[in-house]
């Protein structure tokens, strides 16, 4: 069944990369965090059919109802949840949606909330300078634009938005504060910064100070951290990145959890005791095709990488039996035989 008829102006990056890094079949459970317009999510459960579920969940209440009504044919199939990322494994303990065969995330903003409804996240458009995912979050762009000190705002530009004319900014933002629209703040970073090749000079801006209103690096690592609980062995996790500030955090931590050791490289003897409990599944990352940036040219900076839970020796199943994707694997829609008989045979070997 395919759900794509519904009408969205998001077109799904790295659609067909993501099935396939995701390892989506049939009967699989499939967390997808940044659920957006549903585009994504759409495919996973027309893959996952029959006896797929997701488990969809946007900060953005009305990403939360154009999925609604997107995925309505798959009703009995979903539950999606509008809250952050950064709650992910509250939101499973409370759904009790664990463990799972699949997460993804698919980072930033999608187009709808890009082209314009008044959501300030970008210069196109003139709107109030707001940029919260969520418009019940307290912070908004306009606030730390007409709080923030000249140096913290300088330095929030130059981090976040890797703007190497973020002290030139910062000033003349001091000077014409109260800054309210979006048009405003572009108009007067136009006069500080020529523009550089195809990026508008305010484009650098914008981006550090979306990532700042909503924590977007902080709550990325959170999230990351607690997906990787979450998945059951042989779960992927997937995420496609936007910048190199995010792309940075997510090869990090895949690395990171990749490798059995993460001593520093000088230290005589491992003191970390690290196991690694992911293992990568594209050790170079994958980027969209000359045709897919051609049709869809906001997909051009996307980065997708993958990683597959394995299991390590911090797990303590105490039988097979106890293994919770057995449990899974014995279920109507599993259909992996033999994932069940390697579990079987580690398990029986240990
Ligand atoms: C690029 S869009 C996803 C598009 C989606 N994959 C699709 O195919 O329609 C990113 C979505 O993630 C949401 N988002 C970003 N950060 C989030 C967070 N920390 N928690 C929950 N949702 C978040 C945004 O509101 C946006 O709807």
């Amino acid at each position: 069944m395919n759900t794509h008829r519904s009408a969205s102006s998001h077109t799904p990056v790295l659609l067909s990369e993501t099935l396939r890094a995701l390892a989506v079949q049939p009967g699989g459970r499939y967390i997808d965090c940044t659920l957006g317009s549903g585009g994504h999510a759409a495919s996973i459960l027309d893959h996952s059919s029959p006896g797929g579920q997701l488990l969809g969940i946007d900060a953005d209440p009305n990403a939360i109802e154009i999925a609604q009504e997107r995925l309505q044919h798959y009703k009995d199939s979903i539950r999606l949840v509008n809250d952050n990322f950064v709650n992910l494994q509250a939101i499973c303990h409370k759904y009790d949606f664990s463990p799972v065969h699949g997460i993804l995330f698919d980072l930033g903003i999608s187009s709808l909330q890009l082209n314009g409804n008044g959501r300030g996240f970008s210069f196109q458009f003139d709107a109030p300078l707001d940029m919260r995912f969520n418009p019940s979050q307290k912070v908004t762009a306009a606030d730390i634009v007409n709080t923030t000190s000249e140096a913290r705002l300088a330095h929030l530009i130059k981090t976040y938005g890797e703007e190497s004319h973020s002290h030139q900014i910062a000033r003349s933002i001091i000077k014409e504060r109260p800054i309210e629209t979006t048009r405003q703040l572009a108009r007067l970073i136009e006069r500080v910064v020529s523009r550089r090749g195809k990026l508008h000079p305010a484009t650098k801006t914008f981006q550090a100070l979306r990532i700042a209103v909503n924590h977007e690096l902080e709550y990325l690592e959170t999230a990351l951290r607690q997906a990787i609980e979450l998945l059951g062995f042989e779960g992927r996790l997937v995420v496609i990145s936007y910048h190199s500030l995010e792309d940075r955090i997510v090869k990090q931590f895949m690395q990171r959890e990749a490798r059995n050791c993460i001593c520093p490289p000088d230290t005589p003897t491992c003191v970390c005791h690290h196991t690694s409990r992911l293992r990568l599944i594209n050790k170079k990352v994958i980027t969209p095709s000359p045709m897919e940036t051609s049709f869809n040219p906001r997909s051009r900076s996307a980065k997708l990488r993958a990683t597959e839970r394995i299991v390590t020796q911090g797990d303590s199943y105490a039988t097979t039996e106890d293994h919770p994707f057995i449990t899974i694997a014995k279920s109507s829609g599993w259909r992996r035989p033999a994932l069940v008989k390697k579990i079987r045979t580690a398990f029986t070997a240990a």
